[in-house]
């Protein structure tokens, strides 16, 4: 099979790839255009609206037609838009799920009707009727945080005690935890040997996650660790899971932080306004996910679905431009271990921003100062 091509090259891809599919099955794809279902949790965050635009221009410039929508991140309405989707007789789901534990119901029928269910970016849990997961090494991405934060700070070889505290997102997201736990393993033994404090005690995902991933919420939050524990000390590290968390951090410390030194805050995305408080210095780091490598690896998994074929291993190894790892060991959704592709995230700062610009997905606006979306 010959290699896809990553990002930018995907949608010709795609194109070139649906013509030879069109060659194959002429009347099928003249006649009944078959129907992806796309659902998305929220247009609130910047990625989702990237994550849906491009899958759905990749299906639809493949010959597809597609039915996405987003949620709002709320969890009935997910799975209200869900049926709506299997009524109107999609012939494939993908899913990004707000909550991954509330969609078993919905997802039987899919099943009594054989449409194939692939769960994107977030792990769909208890249920038989998905087949297959497309996402980043989530457990990887929480490490790459933890990793920063120890080298900054020379964790291994400091004399230098330091205040940290974690933030980490909504408990309902079955990724939230992998990122959390990634983090909080590198960091565990600085922890353990007192090198690292968390002064407010709060050590355990439970006591630091925010709920629907809310930059509000976030904030708040912080505000009142704060006020709380860092009146008169210094915080030295916010582990945020994510750039919407990280946003709302970056802004109670602005307002409500008195300490001497600039805080480390992390991130996950590369959203524009995090990318900017990167090069103003109120944000230290950003894991980076291709988001468009994200959908072009998700396209080719249902569009092998969609022709009957069954993917595989091989796959993986399959993408010109993107490394992707095929994994079946480790993501149980607590009926059986999930067949999945999974990506790999990198870590942005103000030094490599202009690898965002050189994979086509920022370009510098006109000062040069600061990224914008390449759209
Ligand atoms: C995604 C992150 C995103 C977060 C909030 C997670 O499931 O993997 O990229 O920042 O949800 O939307």
């Amino acid at each position: 099979m010959k290699k896809f091509l990553a990002a930018a090259s995907a949608i010709v891809v795609a194109c070139s790839m649906a013509s030879c599919g069109a060659k194959k099955e002429t009347s099928k794809q003249t006649t009944v255009k078959k129907t992806i279902g796309i659902a998305m949790p929220s247009q609130k965050l910047e990625r989702w609206n990237n994550d849906g635009e491009s899958l759905k221009s990749q299906f639809e410039q493949a010959g597809y037609s597609v039915d996405l929508r987003f949620s709002e991140n709320d969890a009935d309405q997910q799975n209200t838009d869900i049926n709506g989707m299997l009524k109107d007789g999609v012939d494939l789901l993908l899913i990004a799920a707000v909550d991954g534990t509330t969609l078993s119901d919905t997802l039987t029928v899919a099943k009594e009707k054989n449409i194939p269910v692939v769960a994107y970016d977030r792990l769909i849990m208890d249920t038989d009727a998905l087949t297959y997961y497309v996402s980043f090494d989530n457990y990887a991405v929480g490490k790459l945080q933890g990793e920063f934060v120890k080298s900054k700070l020379y964790l291994t070889s400091t004399t230098s005690e330091y205040n940290i505290e974690f933030v980490a997102g909504d408990a309902g997201d079955n990724n939230a935890r992998y990122f959390f736990n990634g983090a909080y393993d590198v960091l565990k033994p600085y922890i353990d040997n007192n090198t690292l404090h968390i002064r407010s005690g709060k050590n355990t995902f439970e006591q630091v996650a925010t709920k629907d991933w809310s930059s509000e919420i976030a904030e708040q939050n912080m505000k009142e660790t704060l006020a709380s524990y860092y009146k008169d000390t210094e915080l030295h590290v916010a582990l945020c899971a994510n750039d919407s968390t990280a946003l709302g951090v970056a802004n109670a410390l602005a307002s409500d932080y008195k300490g001497k030194n600039t805080p480390i805050i992390t991130g996950q995305d590369g959203d524009v306004a995090n990318l900017k408080n990167i090069v103003d210095g109120t944000q230290s780091m950003t894991v980076y996910k291709n988001v468009h490598d994200e959908a072009a690896v998700a396209f080719e998994v249902c569009r092998m679905l969609l022709d009957g074929d069954i993917p595989t291993s091989k796959l993986a190894g399959e993408f010109e431009n993107i490394k992707v790892n095929y994994d079946s060991e480790s993501y149980n959704n607590g009926v059986r271990y999930i067949q999945s592709y999974l990506l790999v995230p990198n870590v942005i700062t103000s030094e490599n921003l202009q690898l965002l610009v050189d994979n086509g997905s920022y370009k510098w606006d006109s000062e040069k100062k600061y990224l914008e979306s390449a759209k």
